[in-house]
């Protein structure tokens, strides 16, 4: 399915299991992965792993200019969670997963992580976990406020024309309302996101 963008990638996601919620398509995976290689993020977060696919398109795409470390959050309703986030363990040492709902476990995890070394920023993060009001809210304002300046937070299933998630439709915006540097975006399959750039 991603054999178009890189090799190493479709292979690594060809053994992800199938199912769960949502799905990256070509394109989206196309996006994301351009993305990734024009701003050269090295710190990465991520709401919403479900499989992992999104984050080996991470993963991958960093590893092609020297790596990357990824945090990715899950509330783990869905059994192939686990199993996915054995395979990009397995692959990706730089890699993780933190197990629960994000509105309990994502501001104190990402303290924690940037607060260790003096030199870790984020740099680019992704919000696609829980859909509804209070969930996608409350992710975007952890990571806006954590996010380095010049850095990029995506939201995904923005203003989507085939796939209406009406709780980020909403938060999305009231978010771009009282912020510059918005941008939308649609991918030529119809899925949406909204990418914001922190102002420096
Ligand atoms: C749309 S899927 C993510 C798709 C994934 N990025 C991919 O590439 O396939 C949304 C995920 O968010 C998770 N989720 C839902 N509510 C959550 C919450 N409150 N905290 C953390 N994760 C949540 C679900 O378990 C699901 O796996």
């Amino acid at each position: 399915m991603f054999s178009h963008i890189d090799k190493q990638l479709d292979e690594l996601t060809k053994q992800l299991p199938e199912g769960g919620e949502g799905y990256l398509t070509a394109d989206q995976a196309e996006f994301l992965w351009a993305f990734i290689r024009l701003t050269r993020p090295k710190i990465v977060a991520e709401t919403g792993f479900n499989a992992g696919h999104s984050a080996c398109v991470i993963m991958r795409a960093m590893e092609t200019y020297g790596g990357g470390v990824l945090l990715s959050y899950d509330i783990g309703q869905h059994d192939v969670m686990q199993k996915g986030a054995e395979i990009v363990k397995s692959r990706y040492e730089n890699f993780h997963l933190v197990q629960g709902d994000t509105k309990q476990t994502l501001a104190t995890s990402l303290a924690l992580t940037l607060s260790s070394n003096n030199d870790a920023t984020l740099d680019l993060a992704i919000v696609d976990g829980g859909h509804d009001v209070e969930t996608a809210r409350h992710d975007l304002m952890v990571l806006e406020s954590v996010l380095k300046p010049g850095g990029y937070l995506w939201l995904d299933d923005f203003e989507n024309a085939n796939c209406i998630a009406v709780g980020v439709n909403l938060v999305g915006r009231e978010f771009a309302a009282s912020r510059k540097h918005c941008l939308r975006f649609r991918t030529s399959d119809n899925r949406g996101m909204m990418i914001y750039q922190k102002g420096f």
